[in-house]
């Protein structure tokens, strides 16, 4: 495993390498792009490729969700989707994987982190001001069987919705005792998280939507977790930006909460059709290693649409390309082991 240092450095590098030429003068970010992967053969498990795709996909649509259920976790883990930047797709793949996982078998909970409460919408949970929410856990304390929902429409999937209460919460929790551990308590006090001795009915995922800033929200989501889920936009100038993130969640783990540990990123909005894409994965997965999901995102009409629907792209066209991406995605994670 790649340790937060080694990632930081190798951001440092990419961003120094690429920023400047040999006159010192600035040169704009560089990613390297497909033509330069050319030059490197590659892996023969590389889903990357058109062809190796093709047969994950058509695999996957021939299996479909519940033949392929995976084993759960011998403890709840809670994972925190966190990336300051916005619209990097923190919310968009916070749902899906945690509707595919539940689709996989496993008990999942979503706990709505962001004031705009667009986990909430996508999952179609009530959100309106005054339903029991992610600021009566934190500001008021309230245990987190109160305040999570059922899903509707996915089985085995909960939700702590957000309501617009929260956007105060910021602000209202500088002046409260132990303002960071506020969630830490919450998950800790509850009886469905932990390891086998919570019973069968134990959440086996905790996810959490961070809204895109690295304030008190997102400092009680790294307090909580203990792994951090990157998503990363396969886009120009992906990478900037990640050292502060990087920075923010070593400062957690010296100070706050020595277990937490960058397990995951996911390549979002993936085009294949442009070398850009193909080179900023390549990029990521070069600065990243291990952590980086096999699977990628594609940019998909069919993923951005379902939101509109109140619904995830999982149950809204469980057989498209992006669906079937969040269930590979979703798959990866279920077989990742968790050091204790
Ligand atoms: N794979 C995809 N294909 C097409 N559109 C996508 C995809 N993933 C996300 N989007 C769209 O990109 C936009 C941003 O995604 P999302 O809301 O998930 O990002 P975010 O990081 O949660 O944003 P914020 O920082 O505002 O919370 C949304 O309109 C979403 O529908
Ligand atoms: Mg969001």
């Amino acid at each position: 495993m790649v340790s937060i240092h080694t990632m930081r450095q190798r951001v440092d590098d990419v961003v120094s390498r690429e920023t400047g030429n040999e006159n010192g003068a600035p040169a704009p970010y560089r990613v390297r792009t497909a033509a330069d992967l050319a030059e490197t053969a590659a892996p023969s498990d590389d889903l990357t490729t058109p062809l190796a795709r093709a047969v994950e996909t058509s695999l996957l649509a021939r299996d479909g969700a519940r033949r392929m259920a995976i084993p759960r976790p011998d403890a709840t883990r809670v994972m925190v989707v966190a990336n300051q930047k916005g619209g990097v797709g923190k919310t968009t793949s916070t749902v899906n994987l945690a509707a595919a996982l539940a689709q996989l078998g496993q008990h999942v909970l979503v706990i709505d982190l962001d004031p705009q409460g667009n986990a909430s919408t996508a999952l179609d949970i009530a959100h309106h001001r005054g339903t029991p929410s992610t600021y009566d856990l934190l500001v008021e304390g309230a245990p987190l069987a109160d305040v999570a929902q059922p899903s509707p429409e996915i089985e085995g999937l909960h939700v702590v919705p957000a309501t617009i209460d929260l956007a105060g919460a910021e602000i209202e929790l500088v002046s409260v005792v132990a303002r960071e551990n506020r969630l830490t308590k919450a998950l800790n006090a509850s009886p469905l998280i932990g390891d086998a001795s919570a019973g069968d009915g134990r959440y086996d995922y905790v996810i959490v939507d961070c809204p895109p800033s690295l304030g008190l929200l997102t400092l009680n989501a790294l307090v909580a977790a203990k792994e951090v889920l990157i998503p990363i936009q396969a886009e120009y100038y992906a990478l900037e930006g990640l050292g502060q993130l990087i920075e923010t969640v070593e400062m957690v783990r010296q100070h706050l909460n020595p277990n937490l540990n960058i397990s995951t990123i996911l390549v979002t909005m993936y085009d294949g059709r442009t070398r850009l894409a193909a080179g900023v994965a390549e990029e990521v997965r070069e600065h990243f290693g291990p952590q980086v999901l096999k699977t990628m995102i594609p940019r998909s009409v069919r993923v951005s649409e379902a939101p509109s629907y109140a619904q995830t792209v999982m149950t809204y066209d469980p057989g498209s390309p992006g669906a079937l991406a969040y269930l590979g995605a979703a798959r990866e994670i279920g077989q990742r082991s968790v050091k204790a």
